[in-house]
Parts: structure tokens; C-alpha cells; sequence
């Protein structure tokens, strides 16, 4: 295990923010009492502090991160390169992401000051019943017998969400900006640890197809190894094709008919049918913004929780002090655990795909509501003894909470180019490697496992309960902080339900504490997402567990995988920071 090597020194000011100097103790990090598999951590590597004049990326692999970067510095925008570094993730990252999958987009376009978002997310499609996930008996499956095989494949998104960001903002043309993926598809990349670990660790889902196992493991059935060099001609005929004709190459014709071949042949089989793949659309929806003292948190509304949760989060931590109480004490913990938990119940009960719920955004959101809530945290000086969900609107009905495990996967990508134009997409193929089943290169999602298992429970329906065309309830949080009317931080996290709590932190590290990019993104985390109170075991975590296990808390010590990318907007330059616990590169693309 390499060592954490934190050394904080006072913090640099920044020009744009109320600054605030903490040390943090330097603590080597102890081996992880616990792994939130399949997508478990591989390693930690302290980043550095990446600047740029005006143009930059973040990614989750270096190949991908030099893919976009040479699309910037030919003049492409944020949204050519976004493209060519998701193709490029498809090959190199198959875990997290890919062509197969489903992504949020949250842009601003520069020229006219304007933010909106793209909703990539897959659907479900139109013959999955309600209860997909129950078994015979009438309970919820085990995760993993819901996530392999065919039955959690929803209808992929990605392919149409880069499509659509390219007709609306896209400069070079299309065709050129698959030539990086296909090329590396071609000639080979080299495999990343991190592939070769979860590889390895998964084994016993992915050699289940049999296509899945021919790409992965050698005919000895030995996985991967890292340094190896891998080619993966099908995706590269499959890119090539989607890069000529566009998405009708992926979403009708011999790919279509092959991922619903795929999909049906499984064991267990699913539903996609060549309709649900030629009705996909994508939805241009208004961004969610929350206030945030002098800052407003914008990013994906329903069928994402995530910008939702945060600005619940966030309204209710406006009614405390963090920025005096600084991130050594105990009480700045407190009150971020006990926000996240009201957040949490409230997201249980409400969140999922507006279109077809009423979801009460507005009324979650509301300062009054929210000032009730804060009332429960400032109140006590232990931690809540139990949290329930409010009622912002009483007249909604009465409904069951959701019942969808969600594990750590997923990627981020955050990208400024020389223009000014800011993107921020997180995008997912849900748990590491999907439903394992490979079409053509690369690997269909298990989306519809972020739907409720149970679709009803003591008669009461859950909100996020599966219906045809419906789009699971993400926790996926691709954020831009607007500070005087322009972007200040483009941010976001792989991680399931965790990605809000990861956001979350780096946010509160730099609005609140003052820390630069940097330093954000390698402090040790604290989580609540409604259970116990989950702490990464390293820095100051390693003192402050016994004092939260004092204010009432169950605290775990835990491995927490996120994979922060974020770029700062300053007057005169650009700073960014991959995570530390991944395999991230940050780029300056002037
Ligand atoms: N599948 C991860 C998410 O959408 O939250």
C-alpha cells in the first residue's frame, strides 16, 4: 500500500474566495477495513496542482485526458472533447463507462452566458414489468443476481447524448473526434492496474459471458495483466461506423439488432427490444440551482438526486458556520451528517424521473423548508437520535421508501476550452463493468438496477419504482458552481449514492475552507448516506472517529473510491485536480 503522503502546507489565497488557512496532519493510509466491491479502490497517488491559461481537462485516464486535450489544442470546444475522450474511456475504462451506458451533461456555453443540461440517462425499456427485480417468492433479489445478465440492461443513452452536445456545440467534425479511440483500439493500449485489478477481482461475473471472457481473460482463463498491451478491434469497427454514419449506426441496424440479440440471449435474458433503441432520445432539460451563500450549485434535476440532494444539503448548512468551525471539528462533521442524512430520507421518498412522478423540487428546495429542517441539526449538540423524511407537500400522498443498492462505479469528466465554455459530464455504466455482457468491443449497462427493487411496499408505491420508458433515479452529480453569473468550479464524482457526499466534501474544502483544488480533493472523507457513519481511514478521520462516536454516531472506518475531477475558474488562469484514489490526469490543453 503506497503511502498517503498529505503535506499541507498554509494555503495559497485565492483571488476569488474568502481564504482560510487549516493544516491537516500528514497520516499514512492503513489498509481499508472495508471494500464497497466491485469498483474497489487500487491504490492512492498524491496529484499535483495542474494550471492553465485557458484550457483544460480532467479524466479518469490518462489516454483519455491526452484524447481531449489534442481535440482542444486544434481548436475543438469542450463538447469535441468530451467526445473524443469518452470514446477513449469506452476502450480504457470499460469498468466505469462507454458507449453502452448513459451520462449527464451540464454545459455553459459561453457566448450566451447560458447553462443547461443534457439527459443522457438510459430508460427502461418497454416490456420490463414493475417487479424485474423480485423473485418468485415476492422478495427483492440479491444485487448481483439483479445486476449479470440481460435483465438490468437498460437502453443506452451515451451514443445520442454526445451526438446531441454536437449538433448544439460541437466545432470540429464529428467524424474526427472518434480517431484518438479508434486508433488506440488499433494498435493497443496498455492495461492500467487499476483495469487489471477489478479484472481480477471480478472473474467469477465477467467469464460468465462468454464474449466477456474472451476480451478479459486469456484462454487459461488468466485475467488481464496490467502492462499488457490490449487491442480491441470490434470497438474500433464499431466507433468507426458510429463515426460515419452517426448514432443511427449504433441505435438501429446490425449493432442494434446485435445488443438486443445479446440482451435476449442472456442468461437471464432482458428486455430491450430494436424499438426502445430506435425511440431513444435525449432530453434537454433547465438546470437545477441551488443558492449557496454567495455561490449557486447548478446541475442535473430528476431523474438525478444528486444536484437535488446537494442543494438540500447545502440550504440547510447555510444556517451554520462552517467556515469558523473549519474541518477539524467535530461539530462541522455533525452538521454535515445529520444534513446529509435529512437529504437522504427526503431523497428515499421523492427522488426519481419527474416525468412520470411528481417530484416537489421547488418545495424540497424551499428556504422555509429547509430552515426547518436546519432547526433539527443547530438545536443538538449530538447527532440526531432519528431522521425522517419531511413533508413539503403534504397533499403528495403517502409513499414507500425506495429499495435500490447502489455500489461505487461510474466516471467524470470535467472540461474548460479556450473559449470559456465549461462542461461537466458524469457518465456510467453503473456497477463496475455493467451487467458484464459485451456487445461488439464494448460492455451493455445493469442501469436498471438504480431503480427500486420493490415497486411497492405495504401497498404504498415507491417512487422510483420501474416503468416502461422511465429513467432510473441517479445519484450522478455533474455540477457547476456560478459565482457573479459565471462558472468558479466544474466538479464531479464517480461512486453511486456516495458521489453526493464526494461532491459535497470538495465543495465545502474549497467555498468554506478555503483549500485549493489540490488539497480538496485529498482530504480523507466522512459520509452519511442515511446508515452509519462512513469515514475514510486516514488524516485527521483517525481522531475525529472516537470524537463522532462520542456525539452518537455508529462511524466505520471504510475505503472510499470517488474519483473527484475539478477545474477552478480564476479572473486570469485555470487550476485543476484529479482524485488520488483513481487513475485521473488533469491536463492544461492551451
Ligand atoms: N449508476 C450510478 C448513478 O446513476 O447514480
Amino acid at each position: 500500500m503506497p503511502l498517503m503522503l498529505l503535506t499541507f502546507l498554509l494555503l495559497a489565497p485565492l483571488t476569488l474566495l474568502p481564504a482560510r488557512a487549516d493544516t491537516i496532519t500528514s497520516t499514512p493510509m492503513p489498509t481499508p477495513v472495508d471494500t464497497p466491491a466491485p469498483e474497489a479502490g487500487t491504490g492512492w497517488r498524491t496529484k499535483p496542482l495542474v494550471t492553465a491559461d485557458k484550457a483544460m481537462v480532467v479524466t479518469a485516464n490518462p489516454y483519455a485526458s491526452r484524447a481531449a486535450r489534442q481535440v482542444l489544442q486544434q481548436g475543438g470546444s469542450a463538447v469535441d472533447a468530451m467526445i473524443a475522450a469518452q470514446a477513449v474511456l469506452t476502450l480504457v475504462e470499460p469498468q466505469s463507462s462507454g458507449i453502452g451506458g448513459g451520462a449527464f451533461l451540464v454545459y455553459w456555453q459561453q457566448q450566451q452566458a447560458r447553462l443547461t443540461t443534457l439527459d443522457g440517462r438510459e430508460t427502461a425499456p418497454m416490456a420490463a414489468p414493475e417487479d424485474l427485480f423480485m423473485d418468485e417468492g415476492g422478495q427483492p433479489l440479491a444485487f448481483f443476481d439483479a445486476v449479470v445478465g440481460g435483465r438490468s440492461v437498460g437502453t443506452p443513452g451515451t451514443v445520442m447524448l454526445m451526438w446531441q452536445a454536437h449538433q448544439r456545440y460541437g466545432t470540429l467534425p464529428w467524424r474526427e473526434l472518434f480517431k484518438p479511440a479508434i486508433t488506440l483500439a488499433l494498435n493497443g493500449f496498455t492495461v492500467s492496474p487499476r483495469l487489471a485489478r477489478l479484472v481480477e477481482k471480478d472473474q467469477a461475473y465477467l467469464a460468465r459471458d462468454p464474449d466477456s471472457r474472451r476480451y478479459f481473460f486469456d484462454e487459461q482463463g488468466r485475467p488481464l495483466p496490467a502492462g499488457s498491451t490490449k487491442t480491441n478491434p470490434l470497438l474500433a469497427a464499431a466507433l468507426s461506423r458510429i463515426s460515419i454514419e452517426g448514432p443511427s449506426a449504433f441505435y438501429q441496424g446490425a449493432l442494434a439488432a446485435a445488443m438486443v440479440d445479446k440482451v435476449r440471449q442472456a442468461s437471464p435474458a432482458g428486455h430491450l427490444s430494436l424499438t426502445d433503441l430506435a425511440d431513444y432520445r435525449v432530453k434537454e432539460r433547465a438546470p437545477l440551482c441551488a443558492p449557496y451563500r454567495q455561490y449557486r450549485i447548478c446541475g442535473m434535476g430528476p431523474p438525478s438526486s444528486g444536484t437535488l440532494a446537494l442543494g438540500q444539503i447545502l440550504g440547510i448548512l447555510s444556517h451554520v458556520d462552517l467556515a469558523t468551525a473549519g474541518p477539524n471539528s467535530p461539530d462541522s462533521w455533525r452538521w454535515i451528517a445529520d444534513a446529509s442524512r435529512l437529504a437522504f430520507a427526503d431523497r428515499n421518498l421523492y427522488a426519481a424521473d419527474s416525468d412520470f412522478v411528481p417530484v416537489p423540487v421547488t418545495e424540497l428546495l424551499a428556504p422555509d423548508y429547509l430552515a426547518g429542517r436546519a432547526k433539527l441539526i443547530a438545536d443538538d449538540s449530538v447527532a440526531l437520535p432519528q431522521v425522517s423524511p419531511g413533508t413539503p407537500v403534504p397533499s403528495l400522498g403517502r409513499r414507500a421508501p425506495d429499495h435500490s443498492p447502489e455500489f461505487p462505479s461510474t466516471t467524470h469528466i470535467s472540461i474548460v476550452d479556450a473559449e470559456g465554455n465549461a462542461l461537466s459530464m458524469t457518465s456510467t455504466i453503473e456497477n463496475g463493468f455493467g451487467s458484464r455482457l459485451m456487445v461488439q468491443g464494448f460492455l451493455l449497462n445493469n442501469e436498471l438496477t438504480d431503480f427500486s427493487f420493490s415497486p411497492s411496499r405495504n401497498g404504498l408505491p415507491v417512487a422510483n419504482r420501474l416503468e416502461p420508458g422511465k429513467r432510473p433515479r441517479s445519484s450522478m452529480s455533474p455540477t457547476i458552481v456560478l459565482y457573479q453569473g459565471k462558472p468558479l468550479l466544474v466538479m464531479g464524482s464517480p461512486g453511486g449514492s456516495s458521489i453526493i457526499g464526494y461532491v459535497l466534501h470538495s465543495l465545502i474544502n474549497v467555498l468554506d475552507w478555503g483549500m485549493n483544488l489540490q488539497e480538496a480533493l485529498h482530504q480523507p472523507h466522512v459520509l452519511h448516506r442515511g446508515g452509519t457513519l462512513e469515514m475514510e481511514p486516514a488524516g485527521r478521520n483517525l481522531a475525529l472517529q472516537a470524537a463522532m462516536a462520542e456525539l452518537g454516531y455508529d462511524t466505520r472506518l471504510t475505503e472510499l473510491n470517488s474519483g473527484l475531477h475539478g477545474i477552478m475558474l480564476h479572473e486570469n488562469h485555470l487550476s485543476a485536480a484529479a482524485d488520488p484514489r483513481r487513475e485521473g490526469m488533469a491536463l492544461a490543453a492551451d
